[in-house]
Parts: structure tokens; C-alpha cells; sequence
């Protein structure tokens, strides 16, 4: 079984959303709780961008036990003397620096030659060594970059001590044959790729995140870059949640992480509190809906035996039960599980009486809770 390495940006990537924003204290709360859940690294923030973002990468620095902490940059010397004073007290620290790849971003953003964008690169590495042993380079726009360039940019921050090459996916464009592409061609033709990690950063534009790091990890990335409940600029980040639990489900990949999965349904339900957005209610692994069945046949399939119908124990992510919701969709099964549970036992003829009763009401109203089921069973008359 290999490793990969979880490297959270909730509060990075994810805090920037419009609306995310946090106050330091509720940083270290979430920052304390991502390094119980055994995150490997922490992306705290960008500290140059303002002095309140400098302070909390400087106190999450201090707090955080087993986590490296990192820095975000520019590949900016400014940036990294910043980033690097941040991180000072961190046990363990990583600056994370780069520079946009792409035609689109070397043209537009910084209206520069290839040659000087490798400089820059090489510069930033370079300067970011002279604080830190673990330096991280990112490859913005990696995506839409030229694979034989970003081989020439990767195997010249590898030469200048970069230790992790980050392949962001910045904007959500790849299909997931082309991003392990991407990797498996770096893998082959990177010289002195084995001292370096890749890393997968992917945005889900098009709802492709999560299958772009699967992808990539296929491939020989050994660091997922994500997000709690996929929060992040536009349609979101990876999610941590989901790339850990698909590399559980398949053990076949050899792959593992080393996350807490248990304390993932309370880690999301936090980091939704603490920002104000809520998760939705089909989300894979954390949404309400994740473990609820509604329709007849499944709730039959369910109260049978959980593994028809679902694929992970809900307690394996820290939810206490799968849920039996009652609609107008719902069978005589779920009917009588449900009623049972409040300490009513139908047999067969009883339950064909309070069913029909059941439909009326049911047809009128979304769902049946616990305090409609007694009205139910005494309107029918058994
Ligand atoms: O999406 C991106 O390219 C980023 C980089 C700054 C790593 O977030
Ligand atoms: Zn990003």
C-alpha cells in the first residue's frame, strides 16, 4: 500500500470564496481539527495578502502538533520573506510558491517570454530554499500548459530544490485521461522526477475535480491537493472527503491516506457552520441525503441488508445511522421499520390499514416524521 498525502487548502483556496471568509480564531479552531483528522500538510493561507491572513498562518503555525504548515506565494521575493517570517514557529514548515505556465497566463498575466517565466520559477525555488528544507512549486494553469514545457519547468525547480511539483488544474478544464496523461508523461520525462512528489490541484469547473486527482494518483501523484466539502474559487476545490473515501472504497488501487475518516461528517458540518455555506443535500459522503433512502424499494433492499444499497458504513465517516425517510415513494417496509421504532409492531393486516392511511397523508405533505406516525395509526382504525 503506497501513501498519498492529503494537503488541505480549506483555508487557503477554500477561504477565499466570496462569503468564506473566517476570523483568525475560528481559523485555528478548524486549523486544530484538520491536524487531528491527520491531514499531511496545511495550507494556512497567503500571507502577504493582508496582515490579518499573516497573523493566522503565524498562529496556526504555533498550534498545529503533526501537520507541516505551509505558506502560500508568488514567485515574488517579497512574497516568500513573508511567507517564510509566518511559518517561522511551525514544527514543520513547506512555502508554496509558483507561477502561471500556461500561453494564456505568460501572455496575459505576466506579458513574458517562456524563458523568463522558467527564470522566475527557478528564482522563487531558489529563494524559498534559503528558509525552508521543503519547498513546493506550482505550475499555475498546468492544465492548459504545454506538457513539454512544464517538463522543462519541472525538471529545472527540481535542479533549483523544489521537493513537491504542483500541477494545478486551475481551471477545471481537463478531462481526467488528459490530467493522468499529464502526469504519467512528467513521470517518464522529468530527469530526477524520484526527488520530487507530484502534486494534483484540480478545480471543478466541470464537475471533474475529484475524477482529475483520482486520475493523477493512477498515474504516479502522490499528493492531492482538496479542500472539506470541495469548497474553493468558482465551482470548488477537489474534496477531501470524497478522494479519501474513493481510495478507501477500492483497495484494489493500493492507494491510502492516513485521515481520521470518522471525524469527516463533523469536520464538514464545522466548516459549513464556521462559513455559512451550506453543503448540498446529495454531496457524496457528507450531504444529509448521503445515507437517507426514500424510495420503496430500496428502503426494502436497506432494512434486508445495509450493502444493497450502500456502499460505505455511515459510521465508517462518523454518521451515526443510514436514515429511513418516509415520503409518499415509501413501501409497507419502511412503514413498519419506521412505526417499530417508535414501539409500534403492525402485523400484516395492521400495516395494509395503516399503509393506505399512510399514502393519504403522505401525498399531502413531503415527508413523515416520528410525531405524524402515531396520528396515522390511530386515523386507521386497527
Ligand atoms: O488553482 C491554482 O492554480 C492555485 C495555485 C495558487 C496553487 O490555487
Ligand atoms: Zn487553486
Amino acid at each position: 500500500m503506497d501513501y498519498v498525502e492529503i494537503f488541505d487548502t480549506t483555508l487557503r483556496d477554500g477561504e477565499q470564496v466570496p462569503g468564506c471568509k473566517l476570523d483568525s480564531k475560528t481559523k485555528l479552531i478548524i486549523a486544530e481539527q484538520l491536524d487531528y483528522l491527520g491531514v499531511d500538510v496545511l495550507e494556512a493561507g497567503f500571507p502577504i495578502s493582508s496582515p490579518g491572513d499573516f497573523k493566522s498562518v503565524e498562529e496556526i503555525s504555533k498550534l498545529v502538533k503533526n501537520a507541516r504548515v505551509c505558506g502560500l506565494t508568488r514567485a515574488v521575493k517579497r512574497d516568500i520573506d513573508v511567507a517564510a517570517e509566518a511559518i517561522k514557529h511551525a514544527k514543520r514548515s513547506r512555502i508554496h510558491t509558483g507561477i502561471g505556465t500556461s500561453e494564456s497566463h505568460m501572455r496575459y498575466k505576466f506579458n513574458a517570454t517562456a524563458e523568463e517565466v522558467l527564470e522566475r520559477a527557478v528564482a522563487a525555488v531558489k529563494h524559498a530554499k534559503s528558509y525552508v528544507e521543503d519547498v513546493e512549486f506550482y505550475a499555475e494553469d498546468a492544465g492548459r500548459t504545454d506538457n513539454e514545457f512544464l517538463a522543462k519547468v519541472c525538471e529545472a525547480v527540481i535542479k533549483a530544490g523544489a521537493t513537491v511539483l504542483n500541477i494545478p488544474d486551475t481551471t477545471g478544464y481537463c478531462l481526467p485521461d488528459e490530467y493522468g496523461a499529464k502526469m504519467k508523461y512528467l513521470m517518464e520525462n522529468v530527469k530526477g522526477i524520484h526527488k520530487a512528489r507530484l502534486s494534483c490541484h484540480c478545480h471543478n469547473d466541470l464537475g471533474l475535480a475529484t475524477a482529475n486527482s483520482i486520475a493523477g494518483v493512477q498515474n504516479g501523484a502522490r499528493q492531492i491537493e482538496c479542500t472539506i466539502n470541495g469548497i474553493g474559487e468558482r465551482a470548488g476545490n477537489t474534496s477531501l472527503e470524497e478522494v479519501v473515501m474513493i481510495l478507501r472504497q477500492h483497495p484494489n488501487l493500493n492507494l491510502d491516506t492516513r485521515i481520521q475518516a470518522k471525524m469527516l461528517s463533523g469536520i464538514s458540518k464545522l466548516v459549513s457552520e464556521s462559513m455559512a455555506m451550506p453543503v448540498q443535500p446529495n454531496k457524496a459522503i457528507v450531504g444529509a441525503n448521503a445515507f437517507a433512502h426514500s424510495s420503496g424499494i430500496h428502503q426494502d433492499g436497506v432494512i434486508k441488508k445495509r450493502e444493497t444499497y450502500e456502499i460505505i458504513d455511515p459510521k465508517d465517516v462518523g454518521v451515526t445511522e443510514s436514515s429511513i425517510v418516509l415520503t409518499a415513494r415509501s413501501g409497507r417496509a419502511a412503514l413498519a421499520y419506521r412505526a417499530k421504532n417508535i414501539g409500534y409492531e403492525l402485523n400484516k393486516l395492521q400495516l395494509d390499514k395503516v399503509y393506505e392511511q399512510f399514502l393519504v397523508v403522505a401525498d399531502q405533505q413531503k415527508e413523515i416524521n416520528d410525531e405524524d406516525l402515531p396520528k396515522i395509526i390511530e386515523a386507521s382504525n386497527i
